[in-house]
């Protein structure tokens, strides 16, 4: 289901590409990310909802992993077409439709929780479509996130600056903030190159980094911020 207006962003934004969300559901297959997307399944299936709303849901594995655990109906929209499609094509029994995180194709209080993962969050259109009592799970990088494959890709790679806005959440209040920090082992020297073609470092690296990246990058740090918001109940 196509639900942008006129099929498409003002702009021709269209999110991720199919080369990248490949990527990322091979990395997730492979379990690399299973500490991220198991902390923000935890905190879903903790605030006991009937339906979540996964925003940003790219190709669809923290979603899955959330309805698992949460025992939910899900719903996962993205302004990406390839990880729509191939999002839907895995978890039939989930909804999803390409659309924008700024414009929500719902109505108000629809959900008991929505997350946004490494996506767009607009916290007023989050709050519109979240029930009294609702839950936002936030995922944001974390100063030290991929700071090997930076080093290779910069001259002077700078770490992530963590955003400003989490504080500032028009209406939902937060709850709480969680670090989630470990090394992922890169032995598979496939996983070196699905891992960087999975961020928007890929567009950065010229083809002499990008073997560096293939032949040395066993190790890499992964650092999210998991934060939970509600709305007043
Ligand atoms: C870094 S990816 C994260 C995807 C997924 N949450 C994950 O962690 O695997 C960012 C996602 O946000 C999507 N995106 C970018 N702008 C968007 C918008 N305005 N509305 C909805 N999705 C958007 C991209 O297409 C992409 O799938």
């Amino acid at each position: 289901m196509n639900l942008l207006i006129g099929g498409r962003l003002p702009g021709g934004a269209s999110g991720d590409d199919e080369a990248m969300v490949a990527a990322r559901r091979e990395v997730f297959d492979a379990g690399l990310y299973s500490r991220v997307i198991d902390a923000v399944a935890v905190r879903i299936a903790t605030a006991d909802v009937a339906a979540v709303l996964d925003a940003g849901c790219g190709e669809g594995s923290y979603l899955a992993a959330i309805a698992a655990v949460g025992g939910c109906a899900a719903y996962g929209i993205d302004i990406s077409k390839p990880a729509v499609r191939l999002a839907a094509r895995r978890h039939r029994t989930h909804r999803y439709a390409v659309a924008s995180s700024y414009r929500l194709p719902f109505a108000d209080a629809s959900f008991g929780a929505v997350v946004s993962v490494f996506s767009p969050r607009p916290f007023d259109e989050m709050l519109r479509v979240l029930e009294p009592g609702g839950m936002a799970v936030v995922v944001t990088p974390g100063a030290a996130h991929l700071t090997q494959l930076k080093a290779v890709l910069y001259d002077a790679p700078r770490a992530h600056r963590e955003p400003e806005d989490l504080d500032d959440s028009r209406g939902l209040l937060l709850e709480t903030t969680e670090r989630v920090s470990f090394t992922i082992d890169l032995a598979d020297a496939r996983m070196r190159l699905r891992l960087l073609e999975m961020t928007p470092y890929w567009w950065s690296a010229n083809p002499a980094r990008r073997e560096v990246i293939a032949s040395t990058l066993t190790t890499v740090d992964v650092d999210v911020i998991v934060t939970t918001y509600r709305t007043a109940a």
